[in-house]
């Protein structure tokens, strides 16, 4: 094997840096998002911060960042334009009393025999995703429908993690295989059209484990503190403290929607109701390209010029040459997150403390087979706003057969 080679099945292994790492880690593991980094690389970044640090994630995705850093006595503080997301990260990040937890322990043992005394479910609330029987077989949808109906009795921080079980278990007896970037569904076989009572159970006793896992999980006390909020990070935080640390890891530029990926949590947590809201809410994240977003891509035009905008054009050029009819469309995409990008290390920079690193968890990818470098723009984009010490780490290898890699992207602002 070459030195080349061996360098790739060491990068190949980082599976730590993943979000798979964090399915046994605690609070850390309550819902899974595919693009989340793992709490381990997270943790080797802070560690050797003095405790009390601001550490400022400005894609926050599930709460990672603010997590570890209040887990390990800093002050975590992150921002995500997705307000399931917000929601999720600040449920995770909370302290929780021992009279919240026995109230949801009780809440759990009231929901869990409320949904096994329904009978039927006419009249229950369902969500209104597309074609929902392909996500669940009817006895799964009827105690999910169920469970929901008796969660809604409940206010607070015992809803928050009540909410929390009911995602948990509804990925847990869907249909739907999470175990890879584009999901897909089970093949429906005859007798999944028949309402089974043994589902109908399995679906509210997995309910019942997930809680007590979840209940078990929320009793660890944080050292620190930690502070989810709504906002764009293409403009100003206003308000936010500034960071002795900016750690995240943004979206890609892959076409990779985030909500995509989360709908069964927002539709069931009602935070979408209509595949129009998903396309109107994946157009305002950077690199959002569900739905309506991509047609909005066909009329839009930069509000500022980039460092970048030289490379880009040559690269943009490429991809618009030699992708057909959807060429130009992938270009303009290309040319879009990384003018945002732009936006947001231009806002962010005003965020951190002189002398403060950011770092930049990112991975390059690749539009008929021409390589879209973000890590080099990254790092280009941060000389350009003078940072010092601009340096970019090959962290893992990504994809088995292609040149897809992540890299860490990080500079000190000057003093
Ligand atoms: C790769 S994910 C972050 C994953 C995160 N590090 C984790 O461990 O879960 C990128 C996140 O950026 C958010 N996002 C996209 N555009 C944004 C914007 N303009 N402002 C704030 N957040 C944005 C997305 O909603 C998504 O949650």
């Amino acid at each position: 094997m070459t030195a080349t080679a061996v360098d790739r099945l060491a990068l190949a292994r980082n599976e730590h840096m993943t979000f798979r790492a964090n399915m046994g880690a605690g609070r850390h593991g309550w819902l899974r998002l595919t693009p989340a980094y793992g709490v381990r690389l997270v943790r080797e970044r802070i560690s050797h911060l003095p405790a009390g640090s601001v550490i400022t994630d400005p894609f926050s995705g599930t709460g990672t960042t603010p997590l570890a850093a209040a887990e390990l006595g800093h002050t975590g503080q992150s921002v995500d334009i997705n307000p399931f997301l917000v929601w999720l990260g600040t449920v995770k990040t909370r302290r929780y009393a021992g009279g919240t937890l026995l109230a949801t322990a009780d809440a759990t043992r009231a929901v869990v025999a409320a949904a096994r005394a329904r009978r039927g479910d006419a009249g229950l609330w369902q969500p209104g995703l597309f074609r929902i029987e392909k996500w669940w077989g009817p006895g799964a949808l009827q105690a999910l429908k169920a469970l929901r109906a008796a969660i809604d009795a409940y206010d607070g921080a015992v809803r928050d993690l009540l909410d929390i079980g009911l995602c948990r278990s509804l990925i847990s007896c869907s249909n739907a295989a999470f175990n890879h970037q584009s999901m897909s569904f089970k093949a429906a076989t005859d007798d999944t059209a028949l309402l089974d009572a043994d589902d109908v159970e399995r679906t509210i006793a997995a309910f019942d484990t997930e809680m007590a896992t979840v209940i078990a999980s929320a009793r660890y006390d944080l050292l620190g503190s930690a502070s989810v909020r709504r906002g764009d990070s293409r403009q100003v935080l206003a308000d936010l403290p500034p960071a002795d640390l900016v750690l995240t890891s943004p979206p890609y530029a892959n076409r990779m929607s985030y909500i995509r990926e989360l709908r069964p949590y927002m539709y069931w947590l009602r935070y979408l109701d209509a595949a129009s809201d998903a396309g109107e809410l994946d157009w305002r994240a950077i690199g959002g390209t569900w739905g309506t977003a991509t047609s909005k891509l066909n009329t839009w035009v930069p509000e500022a010029e980039t460092p970048v905008d030289a490379a880009m054009k040559a690269v943009c050029d490429n991809i618009a040459a030699d992708g057909g009819r959807n060429g130009p469309l992938l270009a303009t995409y290309v040319h879009k997150y990384h003018h945002d990008m732009w936006l947001h290390f231009r806002s962010i920079t005003g965020h951190l403390k002189p002398g403060g690193r950011a770092s930049y968890i990112i991975g390059n990818s690749t539009f008929y087979q021409h390589e879209v470098p973000a890590h080099e723009w990254y790092a280009a984009m941060l000389r350009a706003l003078g940072y010092r010490d601009v340096r970019v780490e090959t962290i893992r290898k990504r994809n088995s057969n292609k040149a897809l890699f992540e890299y860490d992207v990080s500079g000190t602002k000057p003093a």
